[in-house]
């Protein structure tokens, strides 16, 4: 066993109701005695919540998205050594809201960055430390983007980098998951995430039970 602990990441597309579904499940884990972690992406550190600001705002955008995949592996490789592996070396889980599935997605499928950079950067950073688990929360296009719009100026981000692309690049994004989902049956999961808040964390509660703690 590589570390103790386990490793759960939230992934979808803008509006999927990632952060309060892990912040239900991190709840349910305590309940149980689990200790829990439960961070984000980009963000977690001191540097990499900069990045977030940085890729959020549109900062990053002017030097495109090869720069961006970049930053935002930066910010993941401090957050897997300042927050993740040492928590999972203690024994904890670990529930992160979006981790390296993200930068495949937004930078590789829908911005145009190669699998071949994405897959070089990702084995550089990540190494063997892959989630255990990873929850997909799948919405229809147009009910992820009114939530998103209705969550505009959160985090101090009026005018979100992504939330401003057009629906083409939405319809990538969700393809994309899809993609990762089919490659990496083991590990990835997808949940209908159009239902009642309490359906979803029960689907999301189930799949935890079935998956790690059976
Ligand atoms: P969110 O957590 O509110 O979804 O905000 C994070 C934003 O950052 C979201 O638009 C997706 C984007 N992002 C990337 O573009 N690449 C990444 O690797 C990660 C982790 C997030």
């Amino acid at each position: 066993m590589k570390h103790p602990g386990k490793f759960i990441t939230f992934e979808g597309g803008e509006g999927a109701g990632k952060s309060t579904q892990a912040e239900l499940l991190a709840k349910r884990l305590t309940d149980k005695g689990i200790e829990v972690v439960t961070t984000r992406e980009p963000g977690g550190t001191p540097g990499a919540e900069l990045v977030r600001y940085l890729l959020k705002t549109g900062m990053l955008e002017p030097l495109g998205p090869f720069t961006e995949t970049i930053m935002v592996s930066a910010a993941r490789d401090d957050h897997l050594n300042e927050v993740i592996r040492p928590a999972l070396e203690d024994g904890k889980w670990v529930i992160s809201d979006r981790f390296a599935d993200s930068t495949r997605a937004y930078q590789g499928s829908a911005s145009g960055v190669e699998p071949e950079i994405i897959n070089a950067l990702e084995r550089i950073v990540v190494g063997d430390d892959q989630p255990d688990l990873t929850l997909l929360l799948d919405l229809p296009l147009e009910t992820g983007l009114d939530r998103a719009k209705s969550r505009a100026g959160e985090e101090g981000v009026e005018d979100d980098r992504f939330d401003r692309q057009d629906k083409n690049f939405h319809k990538n994004l969700r393809e994309a998951f899809h993609d990762i989902a089919e490659q990496n049956p083991d590990r990835v999961v997808v949940v209908d995430a159009g239902r009642l808040k309490r359906s979803v964390s029960s689907s999301v509660w189930k799949v935890v039970q079935d998956r790690l703690l059976s």
